[in-house]
């Protein structure tokens, strides 16, 4: 049986869906912590264990019977433990195989996004240690993050963002989870890290323009002083920590840390992942 935990989310959720078309819902089990957002799953036939990655028994119970287990990782200070505790109960129950889902970037070491994301990676290095069979895929920016980083009105406000012409290899989150869907699946990913990004690299002028065709409106960008940066988008009245996910992603942005484009999605997906347009198109409903 395969665990998918974070399976009431956007990207938990799409692999859920995508497995459900390759595999019997008797072969599902998902953890989550919200049994309300459960219903779904329940509704769909797959078994719902209820838990957090807080709670070691909640684990324990969860991983019973269990032979894969995709993780998908969670955020907030604590995290790391909590991916550690994920870890270890597989460890403890004999899955045969983890895949946990982290961040794309060139050099972890010079990234802006190093104090909030370093965990990720010292998540990878406990996994790999951990002995069990791994398949990390490190993910991109999602295209379905340009609303929280344009702002939802973007198409009538126009980017402001400073990107400079830094691109990045967008891809969709419910291509991401079939991908992450297929390597459970699928033979041949032991042991493996995959940068699961888009084919091509586009910049937010890019965007910029391909929501000017989608919407017959004129969408424009705007390189931000980074200076001025995040105590404009503070006195927007944006959390302290959105205000430094958007500022320190767009530094990494600029500064071409998230420059990396592989086949790795498009072998898993056994097609080419969306293109800008194709993405964009979904994510805004245009
Ligand atoms: N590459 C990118 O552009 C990008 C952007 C944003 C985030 N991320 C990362 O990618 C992950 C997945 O993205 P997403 O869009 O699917 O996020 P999401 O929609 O927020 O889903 C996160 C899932 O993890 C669950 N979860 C979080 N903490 C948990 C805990 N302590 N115990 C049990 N379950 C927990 C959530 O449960 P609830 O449904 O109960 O909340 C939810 O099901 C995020 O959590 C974050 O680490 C990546």
């Amino acid at each position: 049986m395969i665990l998918v935990t974070g399976a009431t989310g956007h990207l938990g959720s799409a692999a859920v869906s995508h497995l459900l078309k390759n595999t019997s819902a008797g072969n599902i089990v998902s953890f989550a912590r919200d049994e309300n957002k459960a219903s779904i799953l329940r509704g769909k036939g797959v078994e719902v264990r209820i838990g957090t990655y807080d709670d070691i028994s909640s684990l324990d119970l969860a991983m019973q019977g269990i032979e894969k287990v995709l993780l998908i990782s969670g955020n907030g200070p604590t995290r790391l433990q909590q991916h550690k505790n994920v870890v270890a109960a597989a460890k403890k129950a004999g899955v045969r195989h983890i895949i946990f889902t982290t961040i794309a970037l060139k050099d972890m070491k010079t990234a802006a996004l190093r104090p909030l994301m370093e965990d990720l990676y010292q998540a990878e290095d406990y996994i790999k240690q951990s002995g069990l069979t791994y398949t990390i895929l490190r993910n991109t920016l999602y295209t379905g993050a340009t609303p929280l980083f344009g702002g939802e009105k973007v198409i009538k406000t126009g980017i402001n963002l400073p990107t400079g012409n830094g691109k990045v290899p967008f891809a969709l989150r419910r291509e991401m989870g079939e991908a992450a869907a297929n390597a459970l699946l699928q033979n041949g990913h032991e042991n493996q890290t995959y940068q699961i990004t888009g084919s091509d690299l586009y910049s937010y002028t890019d965007v910029a323009n391909v929501l000017s065709t989608l919407s017959e409106k004129t969408v424009t960008y705007t390189d931000a002083d980074p200076k001025t940066f995040p105590g404009r988008l503070k006195e927007s009245g944006l959390p302290d920590i959105v205000v430094l996910l958007v500022t320190t992603f767009s530094e990494d942005v600029k500064n071409h840390q998230f420059e990396i484009v592989t086949k790795d999605m498009e072998n898993l997906l056994g097609r080419k992942p969306a293109s800008l347009k194709e993405g964009l198109k979904e994510v805004f409903s245009l």
